[in-house]
């Protein structure tokens, strides 16, 4: 697959096949991944791979906190506290083509709540990975982040895995940090389901749209 096709056909996954992914496949993505730039070679990321038993404790664990009403507390504030246009409108239409894709009614509150806590199953993914940073670096390696996270997708898409990034799976990062011994000294940036699409799935059909480029590109 050329980088064009995986950039364009790369969307965010929300159903997998019960299909294990080879441990080799997860280590030729990293090993891709590694070579996104990054502000003076820092090279800021640090990932957790998590399968089998600990990926399904860690599921259990987020859907009790949610079910007890406990509120996320993230390692920092992903959107902002007041919604601004066009990002507000945008932010709307996603939900919306989303549950449209569900067919979930505007009412219906309690489909609208399990679609949501399906983040914490990690949309049936078999493996999710956990990006981290150290807190005592600086903002710029937070574009490093961004970029070392977008290659990892796009170099799934080579081994016909799928990917969603998942902000969702950060919203209680010290019981992450915990089950995985992870220091305090990390930051949880997001995870990431990764598995077999699930292609027949209603969820995967959805497909999000982008402006054109001269609603974002002025050439001087
Ligand atoms: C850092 C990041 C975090 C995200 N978190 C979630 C999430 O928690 N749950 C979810 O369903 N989608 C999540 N998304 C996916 C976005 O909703 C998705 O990228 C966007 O709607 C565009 O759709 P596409 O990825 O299919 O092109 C996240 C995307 C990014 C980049």
């Amino acid at each position: 697959m050329n980088v064009i096709e995986a950039m364009k056909n790369r969307i965010s996954t929300r159903a997998y096949l019960d299909k294990p992914v080879d441990r080799e496949a997860i280590e030729q993505i990293l090993d891709a991944a590694r070579w996104a730039p990054s502000g003076v070679n820092t090279q800021p990321w640090q990932v957790a791979v998590v399968r089998g038993e600990v990926l399904r404790k860690l599921s259990e664990e987020f859907l009790r906190l949610a079910a007890e009403g406990v509120k996320p507390a993230p390692d920092y504030d992903y959107y902002p506290g007041e919604w601004i246009d066009p990002y507000k409108q945008r932010r709307f239409k996603c939900g919306m083509d989303l549950y449209k894709a569900l067919d979930i009614g505007r009412e219906d509150k309690e489909k609208r709540l399990q679609a949501a806590l399906n983040n914490y199953r990690f949309f049936g993914a078999p493996v999710s990975l956990f990006f981290f940073m150290d807190k005592r670096m600086g903002k710029g390696s937070w574009l490093d982040m961004g970029m070392f996270i977008q290659n990892v997708m796009l170099a799934a898409r080579e081994y016909g895995l799928g990917t969603c990034p998942q902000a969702s799976t950060a919203d209680y990062p010290d019981v992450v940090r915990e089950k995985l011994g992870v220091s305090g000294q990390n930051l949880l940036l997001c995870g990431m389901a990764l598995g077999y699409p699930d292609e027949a799935h209603p969820v995967n059909q959805y497909r999000t749209a982008r402006e054109d480029v001269d609603a974002f590109c002025q050439w001087y």
